[in-house]
C-alpha cells in the first residue's frame, strides 16, 4: 500500500519510478482548491448557505488538507533529500519550497477560519472578550478572496515543484533510493491516519491509479475502506452544495 503522498504515475511510464500518489496528489490540490470556492459561491446565490453546510463543508475541507498537510510534511522530510542527493544544485529550490509550504499554511488557517465562523451557529453567547462576528457576508466574502489568492499561489508552487523536482524524482532518483525512501515513509506512518481521508484522494482516480493505491492494502482494512469509508465519503460528497 502506498501513502497518499507517495509517488507513482496514473499512466504507465515507459522509465523512470512510478509517481502514482504524488500525481494524484497535485491533481487534487488543483481540482479541489477550486472546487471549494464554487461550492461556496454556489451555496450562497441559492440561500443554501446555512451552518450546517457549512459545517459539512468544512469536513469536506478538513479531509483535504490532512492530505495536503502530509504532503507537505513528506516532500519537507523524505522527498527532497532524495532528489537533492541526486542533483545537489537544486538545494536552494529546495529551500524555497520549504519556505512556501509555511506561508501556504498561513492561507489554509485563514479558510480554515472562515468556515468555522460560516459553521458557527448565530445568535449563541460570545465568550468574555470575544469580538463581535462579522456578517455572514463579509466573512464569505473575505474567505473567497483567500481561496482565490491561495489557489493562484498552489498552482505557481507546484508548477515550480514539476518543472525542477519531479523530473530528478522520476528519472535520476534510483529505484533502490527510491524504494528506500517510500519503505521509511510507509514506516512512519500510520494507515489510521490517512486511510480514511483516500476516497477524496482516489475520487477520479483512473482504475490504474486506484489500483496502485489500494492493491498492497491489508485485506482488513481494504475491507473497511470500501465498506466504511469510500461510502461515508460519497454520503458527505452528495450532501454537499454543488460544485
Ligand atoms: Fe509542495
Ligand atoms: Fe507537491
Amino acid at each position: 500500500m502506498s501513502t497518499s503522498t507517495l509517488p507513482g504515475t496514473p499512466s504507465a511510464p515507459a522509465a523512470g519510478n512510478d509517481l502514482t500518489g504524488f500525481t494524484l496528489t497535485h491533481d487534487l490540490i488543483r481540482r479541489a482548491v477550486p472546487e471549494l470556492g464554487r461550492r461556496l459561491a454556489n451555496a450562497a446565490a441559492s440561500g443554501a448557505l446555512d451552518e450546517a453546510a457549512a459545517a459539512r463543508l468544512g469536513t469536506w475541507w478538513s479531509m483535504f488538507t490532512t492530505i495536503l498537510d502530509g504532503h507537505h510534511t513528506s516532500e519537507d522530510s523524505h522527498v527532497w533529500p532524495v532528489v537533492l542527493a541526486a542533483e545537489p544544485t537544486l538545494a536552494p529550490v529546495a529551500r524555497a519550497l520549504e519556505e512556501q509550504h509555511t506561508s501556504l499554511d498561513g492561507h489554509l488557517a485563514g479558510i480554515e477560519e472562515g468556515l468555522r465562523l460560516l459553521g458557527r451557529q448565530e445568535g449563541r453567547e460570545r465568550a468574555e472578550g470575544e469580538a463581535e462576528p462579522a456578517d455572514r457576508e463579509t466573512v464569505l466574502s473575505r474567505l473567497r478572496a483567500r481561496i482565490a489568492d491561495f489557489d493562484a499561489l498552489m498552482y505557481e508552487h507546484l508548477r515550480l515543484e514539476e518543472q525542477t523536482m519531479v523530473p530528478v524524482l522520476r528519472d535520476r532518483v534510483t529505484g533502490e533510493a527510491y524504494a528506500a525512501m517510500l519503505g521509511s515513509l510507509a514506516t512512519g506512518h500510520d494507515p489510521a491516519d490517512f486511510v480514511p481521508t483516500m476516497p477524496l484522494l482516489l475520487e477520479q482516480a483512473p482504475p490504474r491509479a486506484r489500483e496502485f493505491m489500494l492493491g498492497n492494502m491489508p485485506a482488513a482494512l481494504r475491507t473497511r475502506y470500501e465498506r466504511e469509508f469510500e461510502p461515508a465519503y460519497r454520503e458527505l460528497l452528495g450532501s454537499l452544495p454543488a460544485a
